[in-house]
């Protein structure tokens, strides 16, 4: 097969240097029309890079860019579209503060008489894009700053989709998504493969890329060290690292202490109507449930950022939390999901997000001298490996699963006891999963309490002493463990459902 039929999109031999950051060094990637492509790598291997290279968001310093077989020269990613790539980047782009419909609908709006834009048909035009894709749970005249984050994810995906492109590039598109959402992208997937599409996409889950990819390239420090038909995750993992990481969960040894650290009562906000739990001392506390069944909510109610009604008490003192500085004060740390809203000063250095925005607090609470910020920061970031240069580098610069890393370390260092941990592993690779789960497991044994929510089931099964299922706001079922069949935690989630 020639060049020009065997491929859909390449990247031959690309050099991308950010300072003395050498992002891509000779790297090439190519997919093949009608086949479904995984790039896999640790955080930082240069996966994004290249995607950023073939959408048109980046010129590489060196080296070619075909579609179609023909070399290009791409301007912007609206010159990528035209020649019919279409990217759904990992940190979306949609503009926070216009409707789904208006940008989902963005350059295809309904015109009537002359040609003139119907602003009034926009949100049934989209809601008819929106069904006919499958998705019924996005409202099309919300605005997307209201949206969750799966959701919005969602709207990326079907605004990609609509293109209909030749080639359809998603870095990292299940990281946010539920359960069932991966379901409805896999068949969207499958279905648009099967009818030529070329697909790339990246993920951090093993199950997913064996699950879906055709064929899996590797990529490791900036190049591609491999493209396979079929590979096991313990080789493709020893490819992407070179080390021996085991992909065995680790499980906590010891059991939770009797001390409870945090208990509520009847606890109510929007969306979340009488929960009750004990979190004891010691204790991996897993939070499941199908997504958007209150499980934001109830952290989001545990860090004082929305107003609840309910008894709380932290370590045996009735609170209010009226604001998350209430509960950084109480010794409450929330670990978010999104990390570019809801957490990092992306322009400021890995140094400063690591200690800055808690300094205040804790250094007042005697915790953390500011003498001792650079070595403590220094510190964290190879406890957590975190792959930055110089911890002066700005975060923005880092790689996504790295910038997740900073945002954890950044509430280790402020040696809270009670951590709300909200799906930290997103986006991370499974070298890093191992130094988390131990991390947790560590954390733990020292008498922390810790609350883990996860949109990884098989994380909740495995490192909590048990899990809560939220079904509509409430507990729904509580299951013991370490160690719980995986199917009991989605059979709790799902009861309501079979019963209905
Ligand atoms: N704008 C930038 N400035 C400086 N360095 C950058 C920039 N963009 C990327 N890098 C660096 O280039 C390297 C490759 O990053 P890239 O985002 O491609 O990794 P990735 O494989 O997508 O990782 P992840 O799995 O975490 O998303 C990293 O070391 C990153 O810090
Ligand atoms: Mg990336």
């Amino acid at each position: 097969m020639s060049e020009r039929d065997g491929t859909a999109v390449k990247g031959a031999e690309l050099h991308k240097a950010y300072g003395g950051v050498l992002a891509l060094d000779d790297a090439t990637f190519s997919a093949a029309p009608g086949e479904v492509h995984a790039l896999v790598g640790e955080n930082g291997a240069g996966k994004s890079t290249m995607i950023k290279s073939l959408a048109g968001v980046i010129r590489p310093d060196r080296g070619r860019v075909l579609i179609g077989g023909e070399e290009v020269r791409l301007r912007s990613p609206q010159d990528a579209l035209r020649r019919g790539v279409a990217t759904v980047f990992q940190e979306l782009t949609l503009l926070d503060r216009m409707t789904v419909a208006e940008n989902l609908m963005f350059g295809r709006e309904p015109r009537g008489v002359g040609r003139l834009i119907r602003r009034r048909d926009l949100p049934a035009a989209a809601e008819k894009v929106l069904t006919e894709h499958g998705v019924d749970s996005v409202d099309p005249g919300e605005l997307v700053e209201n949206l969750p984050l799966h959701q919005q994810q969602l709207v990326e995906i079907v605004r990609a989709v609509i293109q209909q492109p030749k080639v359809l590039i998603l870095d990292e598109p299940t990281s946010a998504l539920a359960r069932r959402e991966v379901e409805w992208l896999f068949g969207l997937v499958r279905r648009l493969r099967d009818e030529g599409t070329c697909v790339v996409f990246t993920s951090h889950r093993w199950s997913e890329v064996t699950d879906l990819a055709d064929r899996i390239t590797v990529f490791r420090n900036g190049t591609d060290v491999g493209t396979h038909d079929e590979l096991s995750e313990e080789d493709a993992v020893s490819l992407m690292t070179r080390r021996e990481v085991s992909t065995a969960y680790s499980q906590p040894e010891q059991g939770p202490e009797r001390a409870v650290v945090l208990q509520a009562e009847d606890l109510a906000a929007p969306g979340l109507h009488g929960v009750a739990l004990a979190l004891h001392a010691g204790e991996i506390l897993g939070i499941g449930g199908l997504e958007g069944q209150g499980q934001q909510e109830l952290f989001h109610a545990l860090f004082g950022l929305t107003p609840t009604t309910g008894q709380l008490e932290v370590r045996g003192k009735a609170k209010h939390l009226r604001s998350p500085r209430d509960a950084i004060r109480a010794g409450i740390a929330f670990i978010p999901q999104d990390r570019k809203s809801e957490g990092l000063l992306l322009s400021m250095a890995v140094r400063e997000n690591l200690t800055l925005p808690i300094l205040g607090q804790v250094a007042a609470a005697g915790v953390l001298r500011p003498s001792t910020e650079r070595t403590t920061a220094e510190g964290m970031i190879e406890q957590l490996h975190i792959d930055a240069r110089w911890p002066g580098q700005p975060v923005g610069t880092l790689s996504g699963g790295n910038q997740q890393k900073v945002l954890l370390g950044r509430w280790l260092l402020a040696d809270s006891q009670i951590l709300l941990l909200y799906d930290v592993t997103r986006g991370v690779d499974v070298a890093t999963k191992q130094d988390l789960y131990s991390l947790i497991i560590e954390l733990a044994g020292e008498g922390r309490g810790i609350l883990f929510y996860s949109s990884d089931t098989d994380e909740l099964a495995h490192l909590c002493h048990r899990v809560l299922v939220l079904r509509e706001g409430q507990i729904a079922q509580e299951l013991d463990g370490p160690g719980i069949p995986t199917e009991d935690i989605i059979g709790a989630a799902f009861k309501e459902e079979t019963h209905a």
